[in-house]
Parts: structure tokens; C-alpha cells; sequence
């Protein structure tokens, strides 16, 4: 049986469903500060199958010790965390309580009850800006803001635990970034206000719920000016986990892997493509630079492949399909 923390949430999901359809049992712990229980029906609508929920907080000791005594826990997933990066520069404490002391107190719980297994969500936001590209796993670290602090000093105690004791089995995965949804149409992103990231607000404008798409900076030095990166669809991303899952099982120690596809796209090919496979006209503007956007951010993730016999499947154009389907479904998300 496998607990997921923030399962509730946009990885969180559509990661349940895949560990579901492997016929895995399922515990989620979530505290709904970033979404929404109706999600939680829509994975069992999908897998026709039922799984326990906790609604509660990770740094609730008490909370966590009542599902470790209730559940024979044998792995966590762990996802909960606040990932807004601007929020993060506003309030750097807030981020330092709910990404590294709540998981400090998950990890305590964890080891009382003799649970040595974990998969944490880390973040290419480590690496900082790109001294090199593709980026492995040996890639200088650097994290830039807060938020991408919180993901790497959260491996350094996971490292210096592996250290420690030589019983925990720990895979820390690197996304690079998600988009897309569940081929149904049923799960997908669903951020609260404003989207911070490109995908969701590009079907917020495609669907007319934004006026304009403004892309930040067009004189970088990449195939049209615009900033590239490396796009993953949350499907395949999610279908990580369970592989990384599988690693956990041969007793691996500690293991840092990034998920990415490997392949570089701007934001003009991104805007582009997903004109062309929608139908739909995008309106968009040029803006200045922004600070703190990297150039160029794509992965190597061969290592993946090489420890856990994981790659890639789905292609840019399914993962624009994909979030299509979502937005044009769910013009509100899951309200
Ligand atoms: N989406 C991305 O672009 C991206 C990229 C790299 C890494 N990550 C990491 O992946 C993980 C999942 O990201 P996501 O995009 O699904 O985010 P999300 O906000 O959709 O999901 C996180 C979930 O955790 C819950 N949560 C937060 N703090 C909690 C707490 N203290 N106790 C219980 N539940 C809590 C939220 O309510 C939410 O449901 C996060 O750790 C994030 O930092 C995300």
C-alpha cells in the first residue's frame, strides 16, 4: 500500500491513476490548499476502483502516525508542497514550513513506524540557470528562488538520511515541465486565479478566458528568440512514479533522476503547434524579458532510462491535444 501526499493535486492525480491501474492500493493525505476533492472522484470515475483519503496536513504528526497505525504503508509518494516560484520570493517562510518542515516531520513519522521508502518531487528549479545543455544529473546545482531552494535542500536531508541509515530507499525525481492531462478529459491542471505557468494560461486564452498569451522575451539566443524548455506530458511523468516504485523494490539506496523528454522547445513552436492541432487561433503579444526566466532548460534523461527502463511516450502534440481536451471540457476546471 502506497501513501501519497498533495495526491489530490495535478501530478498528485493523474499519478494515482496510474499506480491504480498497476493495482496498487491507495492512501491520499492532502490538505486541498491547491485543489480539490472532486478530483479525487474524477481518478475513481477513470479507474473504477475506490481509494482512502485523509484531508489533513502533512505537518500534522498526529494526523500521519493515525493512517501509519491504521494502513500497512509500505511506500511514500510525496508531493504535497506549495510550488508557486513568485509566491515563494513574497513569502519565503511560508515555503520553508510547508516544503521542508512538514516533510522533515513526514520523514520522522516515516521512520518511526519503520516505513524506508520514498519518492519526493524535486524540480529541475535545483539546477538554477543553465551552465550546460542537455542537463544531467551531474549539472551544477543552483537554485534560484525560494521555492527551488525548498526542492533541493528537501534531497539534502533525504541525502543526508540515505547517509544515516542505509535502510531507506530513496528516488528523487527532477521534473522538468509537466503539461497536459489525462487522455479522458477528466483530470488535468486546474490552478486557482491566475495560472503561473505557460500551458494553463495559453488554454485560458484559446478558450477566451484571457485575452492575450504574452511571451517574455524574443531575443534570446534560440531557434526564434524565445525561451525554450523541455515540456513533459504529466501522463508520462506520472507513469515515472510507478517505475521509480519498481527501483524502490530491488533495495536501491539513493537515487536522484530527472524526468524530462530531452527535446528543447520554444515558446513560438509550442504556440504554434498547439494552433495546429486545436484549429485554434492564439492571440499573443511580445513582451520584454523577465527576470529570473533562463534561456534554454532541457534535460538529459538518460540516466532514467538506465535505472528504471523509463522514457518518454507521448509526443508535444498530445500533450497540447491533451490539455485541449481538458480546457475545452472543463472551461472552469473542476468547478
Ligand atoms: N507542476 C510543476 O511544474 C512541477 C515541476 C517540478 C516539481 N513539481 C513538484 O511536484 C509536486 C506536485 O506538483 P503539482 O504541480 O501537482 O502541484 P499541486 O499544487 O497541484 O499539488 C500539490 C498538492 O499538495 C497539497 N499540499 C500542499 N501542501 C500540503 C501539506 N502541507 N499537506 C497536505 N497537502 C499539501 C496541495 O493541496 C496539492 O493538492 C510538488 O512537490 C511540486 O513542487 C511540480
Amino acid at each position: 500500500m502506497i501513501l501519497v501526499t498533495g495526491g489530490a493535486g495535478y501530478i498528485g492525480s493523474h499519478t494515482l491513476v496510474e499506480l491504480i491501474n498497476q493495482s496498487e492500493s491507495v492512501v491520499v493525505i492532502d490538505n486541498l490548499q491547491n485543489s480539490t476533492e472532486l478530483a479525487l472522484e474524477k481518478v475513481k470515475e477513470i479507474t473504477g476502483k475506490d481509494l482512502t483519503f485523509y484531508q489533513g496536513d502533512i505537518g500534522d504528526a498526529q494526523l500521519l502516525k493515525q493512517i501509519f497505525e491504521k494502513h500497512p504503508i509500505k511506500s511514500v509518494i510525496h508531493f504535497a508542497a506549495s510550488k508557486s516560484v513568485n509566491e515563494s520570493v513574497s513569502q519565503p517562510l511560508a515555503y520553508y514550513r510547508n516544503n521542508i518542515s512538514a516533510t522533515v516531520t513526514l520523514l520522522e513519522c516515516m521512520a518511526q513506524f519503520n516505513i524506508k521508502n520514498i519518492i519526493y518531487s524535486s524540480s529541475a528549479a535545483v539546477y538554477g540557470d543553465p551552465v550546460y545543455t542537455p542537463m544531467d544529473e551531474a549539472h551544477p546545482i543552483g537554485p534560484i528562488t525560494p521555492y527551488g531552494k525548498t526542492k533541493y535542500f528537501g534531497e539534502q536531508i533525504l541525502a543526508d538520511l540515505a547517509v544515516s541509515d542505509s535502510q531507506w530507499n530513496i528516488v528523487m525525481l527532477r521534473y522538468f515541465n509537466p503539461i497536459g492531462a489525462h487522455h479522458s478529459g477528466l483530470i488535468g491542471e486546474d490552478p486557482l486565479g491566475e495560472p503561473r505557468n505557460l500551458l494553463p494560461y495559453l488554454t485560458q486564452v484559446a478558450i477566451g478566458k484571457r485575452k492575450v498569451l504574452s511571451i517574455f522575451g524574443q531575443d534570446y539566443n534560440t531557434i526564434d528568440g524565445t525561451p525554450v524548455r523541455d515540456y513533459i506530458h504529466v501522463v508520462d511523468l506520472a507513469k515515472g512514479h510507478v517505475q521509480a516504485l519498481n527501483l524502490i523494490q530491488k533495495q536501491c539506496g539513493l537515487k536522484v533522476l530527472n524526468l524530462g523528454t530531452g527535446k528543447p522547445t520554444s515558446v513560438l513552436e509550442l504556440v504554434s503547434r498547439f494552433e495546429a492541432v486545436t484549429g485554434q487561433k492564439l492571440p499573443y503579444q511580445m513582451m520584454p524579458r523577465r527576470e529570473g526566466d533562463a534561456e534554454c532548460c532541457y534535460a538529459a534523461p538518460d540516466a532514467a532510462l538506465k535505472e528504471m527502463s523509463w522514457k518518454t511516450e507521448l509526443s508535444l502534440d498530445n500533450m497540447l491535444e491533451d490539455a485541449w481536451h481538458w480546457q475545452s471540457k472543463n472551461p472552469n476546471g473542476y468547478n
